[in-house]
């Protein structure tokens, strides 16, 4: 038996998990193990700011409710979100529009509308229209597709925040028209604070971090044979554009309200997005991101 010093324990613990029989689970384990030694050698992590982090996941994890993920809020401050959506994309067959956040306001089950139709229940501000077509990469359109969309309101509340759990304002499911086409109307969502009232929320504030999110329009679009995509539009001239809390702003997703004689709802500023659709790879979902009520009820 020899003595384990800050390095040679790091080997033992890789001896000990060597057995494992998923190779998968194996590699990230064992890559879990590295890096978090060589993390706590880096800041020579002490007994008290050990367990001061033990303390911290435990709050997080208690923060969590049917309707509230602490931890993938937790994972987006930190970027972590990102890095794994970037790596998303890159795995693709093909390129496709980049993916984005999924966040926490994703519901199953909004209401399927008309083309054209206005999401928002009872709007006070200006009504834009939103349009543009949906086709795989080589820009061929996929009539069908369905789109998701939800937002904030021109006040920067999710309905679920707004409203409460039993009704649904903001949000629609559209199918794309033969040629690929879907439009709807809307009024331009204003962005907002991520949840600051949780472990979360002190570390961001402890950072000096304004905890905002630029304005933006979630998007899940789906089609046969087709990965789905799990994006976001940004409003270009929100002031967090350059600052996003969770790293969601991509400038190929930064868009623009314009006058614009091609909008299908003369009279409405209108915001023009064409998303393409990568072909999928067998046995993929796509899907980046997760329903915390879904998580929570496991
Ligand atoms: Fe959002």
């Amino acid at each position: 038996m020899r003595d384990l010093d800050e390095f040679t324990v790091t080997d033992e613990a890789l001896a000990q998990m060597a057995g494992t029989e998923n190779p998968r689970l194996k590699q990230i384990a064992d890559a879990a193990v590295r890096h978090l030694h060589a993390f706590a050698r880096e800041v020579d992590l002490t007994p008290e700011e050990w367990l001061q982090g033990i303390s911290f996941l435990t709050a997080v994890g208690q923060a969590c409710t049917p309707i509230r993920q602490e931890f993938i809020l937790l994972s987006d401050v930190l970027g972590l979100s990102a890095v794994v959506n970037a790596l998303h994309d890159k795995k693709a067959k093909e390129l496709g529009t980049q993916s984005s956040l999924l966040g926490p306001f994703f519901r199953e089950g909004a209401p399927e509308l008309p083309l054209g139709s206005q999401i928002v229940d009872k709007p006070t501000a200006e009504e834009i229209v939103i349009y543009g077509r949906i086709t795989d990469n080589a820009g061929t359109p996929l009539p069908g597709a369905l789109i998701q969309v939800w937002q904030t309101s021109e006040r920067g509340g999710y309905d679920l925040q707004e409203r409460g759990p039993d009704e649904m304002d903001m949000r629609g499911n559209f199918r794309a028209a033969a040629d690929g086409t879907y439009y709807f109307r809307t009024v331009r969502p204003l962005g907002y604070s991520i949840p600051m009232d949780g472990p979360t929320g002190d570390l961001v504030r402890k950072q000096k971090r304004h905890g905002m999110r630029p304005s933006h329009m979630h998007c899940l679009i789906g089609a046969e044979g087709h990965r789905e995509l799990v994006t976001a539009l940004y409003f270009g001239d929100d002031p967090y554009i350059g600052s996003d809390t969770v790293f969601g702003v991509s400038q190929s997703l930064v868009v623009e309200i314009k006058d614009d004689p091609a909008s299908p709802i003369p009279g409405l500023r209108a915001v023009h997005y064409d998303f393409r659709l990568a072909r999928q790879a067998p046995g993929e979902s796509g899907r980046v991101g997760a329903d915390p009520t879904k998580m929570a009820a496991q």
